[in-house]
């Protein structure tokens, strides 16, 4: 292999840019050339990479967002897209590719794969919805991002003895919402991966304010509904008045937690290695505390079981 593409596709994660230092310098220190492609996919389509050498990742390991900057592209996911993508590549003389992203990116790279070229991913989110690896690039910043306004938002609900929703992102998954119901001792955490009973919820709400609970905490994940919809819901049912706060972006960014840095870097270079070593359709995954080579597929066909034993914790904690 004598020249590799690194890319950063999909929603940004705290760590992207550590990952693409670790790529870039693996390569480098086996005499491959790296070049890193802007914008994602779509900078793949548009032929926009930039040459990666060692000075050029560095002072970049404890950024925020991604150097390569990063799209979610809609042309790529045509068939005239992927080919126009595998063009790009064979122009630039590249021969394999690591793809630094979540499931939609992966699932771009399986194509790519389906056609002959070499990818290997680095599963990098802050919704940590990837089956194969135990955790992925940026959860554990985003988990402190958010634990950090949950307390100061407990600061005020107990000032005020108020009822407060804080609504997490996650997408489809309660990863995020859960650990920092846990972390941050929050009374209840709704995730969807468990289907709402509203009636028990107020019931709770009901006993522990007549056991002298002055000020609750409720972590919502996005993909259980808007925090603006169940401070409705919460009114109608149980006549309770909340405030709520959507986190939003602010859980993206930020430089990487000590974790994150460490993840990132084992990663890059793991993806790297298993290029170099005829790998293909893998992602870096982290099991069990080690490094392993799994394939990218199980990001779309198995789904990634929240902890039920944390769900339990947070009830039993919360009395
Ligand atoms: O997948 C990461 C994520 O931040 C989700 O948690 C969230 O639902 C989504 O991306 C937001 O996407 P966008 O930045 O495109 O609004």
């Amino acid at each position: 292999m004598k020249r590799i593409a690194v890319l950063t596709s999909g929603g940004d994660a705290p760590a992207m840019n550590a990952a693409v230092r670790s790529v870039a310098r693996s390569a480098i220190f086996r005499d491959i050339e790296v070049v890193g492609v802007r914008r994602g996919y779509e900078g793949l389509l548009e032929g926009d990479l930039i040459p990666l050498t060692k000075s050029s990742v560095g002072g970049i390991i404890h950024r925020g967002g991604t150097i390569l900057r990063t799209a979610r592209s809609e042309r790529f996911r045509r068939p005239e897209g992927i080919n126009e993508a595998l063009q790009q590549l064979k122009r630039f003389d590249i021969d394999g590719l690591v793809v630094i992203g979540g499931d939609g990116s992966f699932r771009g790279a399986w194509e790519l794969v389906q056609r002959g070229f070499a990818v290997v991913g680095v599963p990098a989110t802050i919704d940590n919805d990837i089956a194969g690896t135990d955790m992925t690039i940026g959860f554990d910043t985003a988990l402190n991002t958010v634990l950090e306004a949950v307390k100061k938002i407990r600061d005020t609900a107990s000032s005020h003895d108020r009822l407060f929703i804080i609504e997490v992102m996650g997408r489809e998954a309660g990863f995020l919402a859960l650990e920092v119901a846990v972390a941050s001792g929050a009374e209840y955490v709704l995730v969807p991966e468990r289907s709402v009973d509203l009636p028990r919820l107020c019931d709770k709400l009901h006993y522990a304010r007549k056991r002298g609970k002055t000020h609750s905490l409720i972590v919502l994940a996005e993909g259980v509904m808007a925090a603006h919809e169940l401070a409705g819901q919460l009114l109608d049912t149980g006549g309770y008045d909340s405030r709520i706060t959507v986190l939003g972006h602010i859980q993206r960014g930020g430089s990487p937690s000590a974790f994150d840095a460490v993840l990132a870097s084992r990663m890059g270079a793991a993806a790297l290695t298993g290029l170099v070593e005829g790998q293909t359709g893998v992602m870096a995954a982290y099991r069990r505390g080690g490094m392993e080579l799994v394939p990218l597929s199980l990001a779309w066909e198995q789904k990634k079981e929240l902890n039920t034993e944390l769900l339990d914790l947070v009830e039993k904690l919360s009395i």
